[in-house]
């Protein structure tokens, strides 16, 4: 139980290494060298896991269609956490994803008992204008949950593959819950998903940032993603060892399995329920399957992958390769076989009226701490900084904030300070500082003891109320062009 994540209750979150263990999250640190220019959250190990990203890296690295998906419930006052998750978001839009974020309002009425009309006031004037302040295009789209059809319809569809037993597993419901808060579940998994539906552009990878209390509702729709889908295709063995690649149709229309043999090349083996692709595939193999993509963009950035491999194959001519290197044209076939097949199950499952969803990726950020040690909480102001705050307000908060420093001017010059404990350098390394430099000059200087509590303080204040001040300004200028952002609001 001690581990058990309750997105409603905020728990407090002591031992991050826990997470890898218990639930699978993967260290950010491995894949941070293939992202091409990684944001400070990145850089600065902020964002300290994740699922899945390889794929976004991917996707950034080559220009394939990719999302970005977060959502916000309307439940008061907007602050620096919120912040995080929207820089995230507006940092891959800007990076090439089409950009969705929800306002969840359905789940602020069921667990928090606002009305709509709460919700919407709360969802315009905190929410959306601090989003769109701090950078977000009008090509993305934001909803709120109860005025999106496509959400609420999906959602429907989900709750049929979930029961109550597995609800209970993941968040701990009883037999109190109410069954709004587990449809606002089911509609926070639709919000995930909604990207992959036809209506904008199909199946492809979706990033989540969020914090790990989040991590359950992933577990759930990347489950979900699996169990919805029309096709399912696995890595399998013969007996003798040999790999090979099955795709299941357990209760998918006959005509479709049909229609899928069809569009594969080589040997091919099609059972009641699925298909054995048999066949080792080589390069000739990838090109004829390639041509089996309808989509142009997609068939042509096959093609290049192709090529690539071809390229390197042709290199060095296959005798003289090494062991190492025809493993890996061998592994790099093999996979862009895996991946060509995905786009070709995906659009006959289309066809067919069924899903081919990707399991949604993920981050996992840190939580800032409250200002005044501790956690932050919406029920003392002192320990967070909003961003309506007044400037100047705001600049008095950092001023009594608690730092990392000594007792004595004296002790903190013979000792140092602890920039690691203290909530000053917390909102320099979070927020106030984007220079790398700059920020470990900082730490440098108040681990040898010669930078005083009060310089960081003085410096960070004033950081603080230029950006609430600038922060505020670009409010108001959303707020006169809010009519250009594509806004989904309850009817
Ligand atoms: N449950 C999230 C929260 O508290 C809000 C949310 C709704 C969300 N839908 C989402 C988060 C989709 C990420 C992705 O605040």
């Amino acid at each position: 139980m001690d581990n058990k994540l309750d997105p409603w209750s905020s728990s407090n979150i002591t031992d991050y290494s826990k997470l890898f263990e218990e639930f699978g999250i993967s260290p950010f640190e491995n894949i941070l060298p293939e992202i091409p220019s990684p944001h400070k959250y990145m850089r600065r190990r902020i964002i300290f896991g994740h699922r899945d990203y390889e794929q976004i890296a991917e996707a950034m690295r080559t220009g394939a269609p990719f999302s970005v998906m977060d959502g916000f419930m309307p439940s008061g006052k907007v602050h620096l956490g919120h912040k995080m998750v929207m820089d995230q978001v507006i940092w891959h839009q800007e990076n090439g994803a089409s950009a969705f974020v929800g306002i969840a309002d359905r789940e602020a009425f069921s667990v928090r008992g606002f009305s709509w009309k709460k919700c919407r006031e709360i969802g315009v004037e905190e929410y959306i204008l601090s989003l769109i302040a701090l950078g977000f295009k009008p090509e993305g789209l934001i909803y709120f949950q109860s005025g999106c059809r496509s959400v609420k319809d999906l959602a429907f569809e989900l709750g049929a593959r979930v029961n109550f037993s597995e609800l209970s597993a993941i968040y701990g419901f009883s037999g109190e819950t109410s069954l709004s808060h587990m449809l606002s579940v089911a509609t926070q998994a639709a919000d995930i998903l909604q990207p992959q539906l036809e209506e904008f552009g199909g199946p492809k990878p979706v990033v989540v940032p969020v914090g790990p209390d989040q991590d359950p509702h992933l577990r759930l729709t990347r489950g979900l993603a699996g169990k919805m889908n029309m096709f399912r295709i696995e890595e399998r063995e013969t007996s003798e060892g040999w790999k090979y690649l099955s795709i299941r149709g357990k209760g998918a229309p006959k005509e479709a399995l049909q229609e899928l043999k069809k569009r594969i090349p080589g040997k091919v083996k099609l059972y009641e329920e699925h298909i054995d692709i048999l066949q080792t595939p080589d390069y000739a193999f990838l090109e004829r399957f390639v041509s089996q993509i309808s989509q142009p963009e997609k068939r042509n950035y096959f093609m290049s992958r192709i090529q690539e491999i071809a390229k390197f194959a042709n290199v060095a001519k296959p005798p003289e390769f090494s062991e190492y290197e025809k493993y890996f044209v061998f592994r790099r076939t093999w996979k862009t076989a895996g991946k060509i097949l995905e786009e070709v199950v995906a659009e006959v499952a289309a066809e067919f009226d069924g899903y081919a969803f990707i399991p949604p990726a993920s981050t996992y950020h840190r939580f800032m701490s409250g200002l005044q040690g501790g956690k932050m909480s919406s029920s003392t102001p002192d320990s967070y900084i909003a961003l309506t705050d007044d400037p100047k307000e705001g600049a008095k908060k950092v001023k009594k904030a608690k730092t990392g420093g000594c007792m004595t001017l004296e002790e903190q010059k013979k000792l140092g300070g602890k920039p690691d404990e203290c909530s000053v350098f917390e909102l320099m390394l979070f927020h106030l500082i984007e220079d790398d430099e700059e920020l470990m000059e900082v730490r440098q200087e108040c681990v040898c003891g010669t930078r005083t509590c009060g310089a960081c303080k003085q410096l960070a204040a004033e950081k603080m109320q230029e950006f609430l001040k600038d922060h505020q300004e670009k409010r108001e200028l959303a707020r006169e062009d809010l009519d250009e952002y594509r806004i989904i609001y309850k009817k």
